[in-house]
C-alpha cells in the first residue's frame, strides 16, 4: 500500500515512518518546521499543496499525526490551535477521503477532564481545556463526515529519540547538566511508548479497524513516578525528581488530574517485550 504521513518529522511521525517503512510499505512522509532529508516540506494548511501531493501520490493511506500539540500554546492561542488542529485536518480529510483514501488521526487522552479516569473509548468526552476541545471537535467531524476513518488516542507519548518534544529526552537533558527536575504527584496518566503506539497503530489499520481506538502503555502512574522511572533506568538518583503540584506551575491550561485511558478492545493492549521494548 501506499502511504502519506503528514507530520513525519514529529515523535510519533518518525517512528511510524520506520514501522512502515520496515514492513516494506510505500510511504511519503512530510515536515512542516523540522526540514527532513526525503520528506516532502508540507503546510498542512495549504489546500492546493495537499491537494497536489495527494493527486501526485495517490495514497492508499492518509496518517496524520501533524498537530499543534503544545497544551499551553493552544491555550494562550486559540485560533491557531482552530487553524490546526481543526480546519487543516478536517480539510486534508476531505480531500483523502474523496480520493478513496483510509484516514488514521491522531487525538488525545485530553478529550476527558481527568475526574474518574482511566477512560474507556465508549465513555463520554468532557476537555477542560482549548486543545482537547479542538481534537473532540476533530473527532466529531470524522466520525460524521469520514466514518471509515481510524481515530487513535495515545496518551502521554515517550521514546528513546533526542528529540526536545520527547518527555524522556527533556528529563535527561537536565538531569545530565546535574539540575534536579520538579514533576507532578497529583496527575495520574497511562504513558504510552512510540514503538508501541505505531505497532498496535498499524495493526489496527490492517484489521480494518474504525472509529476511536484508545492505544496506551500498560501502566497508570503520576508523572513523579514517571520522572522517577526514567532517571533509575538511566543510571541517576530518583531523588533528583521533587514532587510538586500541577497548581505549582501556574499553566494557561488545565490538566487531567485522574486521568489515563485503557481499551475495552483487549486485543489491542500494549505488552511490554512483545509489542514494545521497555525503557524502564
Ligand atoms: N506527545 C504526547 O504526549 C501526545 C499525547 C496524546 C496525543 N498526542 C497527539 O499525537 C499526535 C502526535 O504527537 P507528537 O508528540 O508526535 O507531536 P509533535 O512531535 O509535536 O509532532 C507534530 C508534527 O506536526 C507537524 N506539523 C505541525 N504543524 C503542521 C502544519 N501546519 N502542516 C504540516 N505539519 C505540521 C510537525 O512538523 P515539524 O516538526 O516539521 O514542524 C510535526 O511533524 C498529535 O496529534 C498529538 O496531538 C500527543
Amino acid at each position: 500500500m501506499k502511504h502519506v504521513i503528514i507530520g513525519a518529522s514529529g515523535q510519533v511521525g518518525t517512528y511510524l515512518y520506520q514501522k512502515l517503512d520496515q514492513v516494506r510499505e510505500d510511504v511519503i512522509g512530510t515536515y512542516y518546521r523540522h526540514p527532513h532529508s526525503g520528506y516532502v516540506s508540507l503546510d498542512m494548511r495549504d489546500k492546493e499543496a495537499v491537494k497536489s501531493l495527494l493527486s501526485a501520490v495517490k495514497p492508499d493511506v492518509v496518517w496524520i499525526p501533524a498537530a499543534m500539540a503544545n497544551v499551553d500554546f493552544c491555550e494562550d492561542n486559540p485560533e491557531l490551535s482552530y487553524e490546526q488542529n481543526v480546519r487543516a485536518p478536517e480539510m486534508v480529510a476531505e480531500l483523502a477521503s474523496k480520493q478513496g483514501a483510509r484516514l488514521v488521526f491522531f487525538s488525545t487522552d485530553y478529550v476527558f477532564d481527568g475526574v474518574n479516569g482511566p477512560y474507556q473509548e465508549k465513555d463520554p468526552v468532557h476537555p477542560i481545556q482549548v486543545y482537547g476541545q479542538h481534537k473532540v471537535e476533530m473527532e466529531q467531524y470524522l466520525l460524521t463526515h469520514v466514518p471509515h476513518s481510524l481515530i487513535i488516542r495515545p496518551a502521554w507519548i515517550y521514546s528513546r529519540d533526542d528529540n526536545a518534544r520527547n518527555f524522556v529526552y527533556r528529563v535527561l537533558s537536565e538531569l545530565k547538566m546535574g539540575r534536579s527536575v520538579k514533576a507532578v504527584t497529583d496527575q495520574w496518566n497511562t504513558p504510552t511508548p512510540s514503538d508501541g503506539l505505531v505497532n498496535m497503530a498499524w495493526k489496527a489499520l490492517q484489521d480494518g479497524f474504525e472509529g476511536i481506538l484508545h492505544i496506551v502503555g500498560p501502566e497508570r502512574l503520576t508523572r513523579y513516578e514517571l520522572t522517577q522511572r526514567i532517571a533509575k533506568a538511566f543510571g541517576y538518583s530518583p531523588d533528583l525528581v521533587e514532587p510538586v503540584s500541577t497548581e505549582s506551575f501556574q499553566l494557561p491550561a488545565k490538566r487531567p488530574l485522574n486521568g489515563g485511558l485503557i481499551t475495552q478492545y483487549p486485543s489491542y493492549r500494549l505488552v511490554a517485550g512483545r509489542d514494545f521494548e521497555p525503557l524502564f
